[in-house]
């Protein structure tokens, strides 16, 4: 029979890749429950209307990149290219949306866009995601970045750049719009991609941070967003910048970021790797305080970000899980089952380990012992059965004793350290 290959775009995670995606989830669970963030699981598929209506239908992601289909009942279903469109429609369906108090809210998972596959882009990517629902403070702004860099420093990431701008609200944002495609109608619309020649009559924004160099050169005169907020947007803007400076936090202001997703309002930031090649945003995010209504729900505001779990992983070097505490060597068949509960017993008591199932020389045994990097291994012959003992030997020094049964606990604690922190680093 032939095979049956992976889709193009879609990977499978395995150990130590997998062991990187674990560990960024566990470590977003720390640091976000520290600010209160809650973790919620939501559908990957939703109506398609949700993601038009929200990310915009003049974006590259309505306009090219959505995995839609219809459902056996001819609606049009969409796999989420990404999250906050699903949070937002949740939070509207949950009774937390009526409680007037705000609601901090995180999730993992899948994403789905149909892009040329390359370094750091994949057509099934994660996200790492949190969003808070019903606070339009500048300080609450503020704290999400903070969080994030906060996050990625837990992760270990120092070199990322974070950008920040702000696009304005439905107040000033229409003036900007008009000036701005007024000019990009004056310049010669040859010379831009033709990405860009659709934009400036559909989404003149997006020229702004279009990476082909001949439209950035184009729009290197062309006025800018910063320039015509609001006296609200600008002193929302100033606040944020104020708080972030006050907290040590290194910033680019950059007033071409207008990120890919139509809903953003006020507030926008990324963080960029220079390590990573081309696929250089790892993380994005911003305030998007129209959406919740757009989406059938109250006036409320609305904030967040996701990190690209693929990116971080490029950057993320060297993550694996901290070795168990004991391989269990058996000698002998008969020594079979008193090494399986033995085994069970030492779980029971919040050791980690296995047991090797099959009867193998000491030699093969320990070598198994150093492959699985433990710190003990526990060896279990007919002798050790008859004296009621096990062999405990300690894999660094070498060192090898004979055991009560009754102490391997104790043996094995005096081998622990650290045993709520499952991660090792390399080097
Ligand atoms: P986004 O900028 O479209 O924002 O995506 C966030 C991150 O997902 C990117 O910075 C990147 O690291 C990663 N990413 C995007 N596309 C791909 C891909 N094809 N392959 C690998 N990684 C990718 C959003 O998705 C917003 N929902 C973020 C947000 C949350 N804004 C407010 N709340």
């Amino acid at each position: 029979m032939s095979k049956v290959n992976r889709i193009k775009g879609f990977a499978d995670l395995f150990p130590p890749e997998s062991t990187a995606y674990v560990f960024m989830e566990e470590t977003a669970r720390d640091v976000f429950s520290r600010y209160g963030y809650q973790e919620i699981r939501i559908p990957v598929l939703e109506q398609t209307e949700i993601f038009a209506r929200s990310i915009g239908q003049e974006t590259d992601v309505v306009q090219k990149e959505m995995y839609t289909f219809p459902d056996r009942k001819g609606r049009s279903m969409t796999l989420r290219p990404e999250a906050t469109a699903g949070v937002v429609r949740s939070y509207i369906d949950s009774p937390m949306s009526g409680s007037g108090t705000s609601c901090k809210l995180f999730t993992f998972g899948p994403m789905f866009r149909y892009e040329r596959p390359q370094k750091g882009r994949m057509r099934q990517f994660h996200q790492v995601n949190a969003e808070i629902l019903g606070e339009d403070s500048p300080w609450c702004d503020a704290e999400v970045i903070i969080m994030l860099e906060t996050y990625l420093k837990a992760l270990g990431l120092k070199k990322l750049d974070i950008e920040l701008n702000s696009l304005g609200c439905s107040q000033c944002r229409p003036d900007f719009h008009a000036s701005l495609k007024a000019h990009l109608k004056k310049l010669d619309q040859d010379n831009l991609c033709s990405d860009c020649q659709r934009r400036v009559d559909t989404n003149p924004l997006r020229v702004l941070d279009c990476k082909v160099p001949a439209c950035r050169e184009m729009v290197s005169d062309a006025p800018r967003i910063n320039k015509s907020l609001c006296p609200e947007c600008e002193s929302h803007f100033a606040k944020v910048v104020s708080m972030l400076s006050q907290a040590g936090l290194k910033y680019r202001l950059n007033p071409n970021l207008v990120r890919g997703l139509d809903y953003y309002q006020r507030t926008t930031f990324e963080v960029v790797s220079h390590d990573i090649g081309a696929q250089s945003s790892v993380a994005g995010g911003g305030r998007y305080d129209g959406l919740v209504k757009a989406l059938g729900g109250s006036d409320v505001a609305g904030i967040g970000f996701a990190c690209g779990m693929e990116r971080l992983a490029l950057i993320l070097e060297g993550i694996q899980e901290r070795p168990k505490d004991f391989y269990l060597a058996v000698l002998h068949e008969d020594a079979m089952d008193k090494a399986l509960f033995m085994a069970q017993n030492l779980r029971e008591k919040g050791f980690s380990g296995e047991m090797g199932f099959q009867v193998r020389s000491v030699k093969a045994q320990l070598r198994q012992a150093n492959k699985l990097r433990v710190k003990t291994c526990l060896l279990l012959g007919v002798d050790e059965l008859t004296k009621g003992e096990v062999q405990v030997k300690d894999m660094a020094t070498g060192v090898q004793r004979g055991v009560s049964q009754d102490d391997v606990e104790q043996a094995l604690g005096l081998n622990m350290k650290g045993k709520n922190n499952n991660y090792l680093r390399n080097g």
